[in-house]
């Protein structure tokens, strides 16, 4: 099948027009566009401009009669950047061409930006006897650019001022931990606490009382600056109520007193334990089991013991538990930052992991079974800085 082509017109250009009507088209060409144009003639004194286009008139509410003869530099004001200028000085007496974006004003004083180019215009011989010049106006964009960079500037500020109120409540939240672990005959402990980013409230505390160790381990609901507030609080008054016999009846009264301060919707979470040569009493507020190995049994127990967090419901009866304490029983507490820590593929260490992996290690020394722990625990995440805050002790009855 042949293709039937259309019979071919011939076109006829701009060149192949009569010259007085080929200028009268570029002229009306020129005028329809909306960019200023300005021709200026070199070889004059100052560059004076001897045409302008109804653009331009319409861009700067100038007259053409305004304009013409003048150098353009009247569009500029003291608040025009100098080295704007400068950079336009340099090009045309190098007779180069430029393109700036440069603070202009109307003849109502109003300002827009104008984004000019300029560019020499030679004769046969080469001389640059004129320069052409376009102008838009870029105002829109360019206040948009404005709004955008104050709008980044801001963030930037607010970012480093939360960045900063994290930094105080970790510090805060450091600032409440025992500078030094507690030195007993019987007993031997070991610490580790990894914060994260984001601060999440973990907490312990030991108070020594004629060789009878209380001790506390606490999670924070919430993370940042409100966590660390609950924590200051809760240290306040375990060290009030720390000289009283029953852990039961210490989380009671931290409990109440919690509730009493209106910390809406944060609680903290908390296992107390009184701990002499013999014996331990202990007694939890919505913290994760407590894993304790006995030698004798070769098995790891997990010791749970039921109770809501303090702060939430003060009269609640809190649970114990009393050990007869033997050579060797070791004790793993922990905040939850460990069972919940997850690997890439988000699954969670999880408590079964604990305790297997505490039962092969618990011959140990407390120091060498917290490095394994956190070893495991930063292999299983894949990196060293953990989601939520993570608390580690163990303790080995000598
Ligand atoms: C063709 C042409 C158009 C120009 N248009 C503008 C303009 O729209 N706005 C402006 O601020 N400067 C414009 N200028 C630049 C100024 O006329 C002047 O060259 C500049 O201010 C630097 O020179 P000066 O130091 O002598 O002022 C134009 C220059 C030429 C040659």
């Amino acid at each position: 099948m042949t293709k039937k082509t259309a019979p071919q017109k011939k076109v006829i250009l701009l060149s192949d027009m009569p010259v007085t009507e080929q200028l009268l088209l570029k002229d009306r060409a020129l005028a329809a566009t909306a960019e200023g144009i300005t021709i200026s003639d070199n070889l004059q004194p100052d560059n004076p401009i001897v045409y302008v286009n109804e653009g331009f008139e319409r861009l700067t509410g100038y007259a053409r009669e305004d304009i013409l003869g003048k150098n353009c530099r009247f569009l500029q004001s003291e608040q025009t950047d100098p080295k704007t200028i400068e950079e336009i000085r340099r090009s045309i007496r190098e007779e180069k061409p430029c393109s700036v974006e440069i603070l202009n004003y109307r003849k109502d004083g109003t300002p827009f930006w104008n984004l000019l180019s300029i560019t020499p215009v030679r004769d046969e011989s080469g001389r640059v006897t004129n320069f052409l010049g376009i102008q838009s106006d870029i105002t829109k964009r360019k206040n948009y650019e404005n709004s955008l960079r104050q709008v980044s500037a801001e963030l930037k500020q607010k970012n480093l001022r939360m960045k900063k109120d994290l930094e105080d409540a970790r510090q805060l939240q450091l600032a409440m931990l025992p500078k030094t672990l507690p030195e007993l005959p019987y007993l031997e402990i070991a610490v580790d606490m990894k914060t994260a980013q984001e601060v999440g409230g973990d907490y312990y505390d030991f108070h020594i009382n004629n060789d009878e160790l209380t001790f506390a381990i606490g999670d924070a609901t919430g993370h940042g600056l409100k966590a660390g507030t609950i924590v200051t609080a809760t240290k306040t008054l375990f060290n009030t109520y720390v000289q009283l016999d029953d852990p039961r009846e210490i989380l009671g009264k931290i409990s109440g007193s919690l509730k009493e301060m209106g910390f809406r919707n944060m609680f903290m979470a908390m296992l107390t334990a009184k701990i002499s040569a013999k014996k331990m009493v202990l007694s939890s507020a919505g913290m994760p089991f407590t894993y304790m190995y006995r030698p004798a049994d070769q098995t790891v127990r997990d010791i749970q013991l039921k109770g809501v967090p303090l702060g939430a419901f003060p009269d609640f009866e809190y649970q114990s538990e009393i050990i007869d304490l033997k050579k060797g029983d070791t004790f793993l507490f922990l905040s939850d930052g460990l069972t919940e820590s997850k690997n890439p593929d988000g699954e969670f260490f999880g408590e079964k992991r604990i305790k297997s992996l505490f039962g092969k290690i618990s011959r140990q020394s407390p120091a060498s079974i917290i490095k394994q722990l956190t070893e495991t625990a930063t292999k299983w995440m894949g990196c060293p800085q953990p989601h939520d805050d993570m608390t580690l002790v163990v303790m080995k009855i000598k």
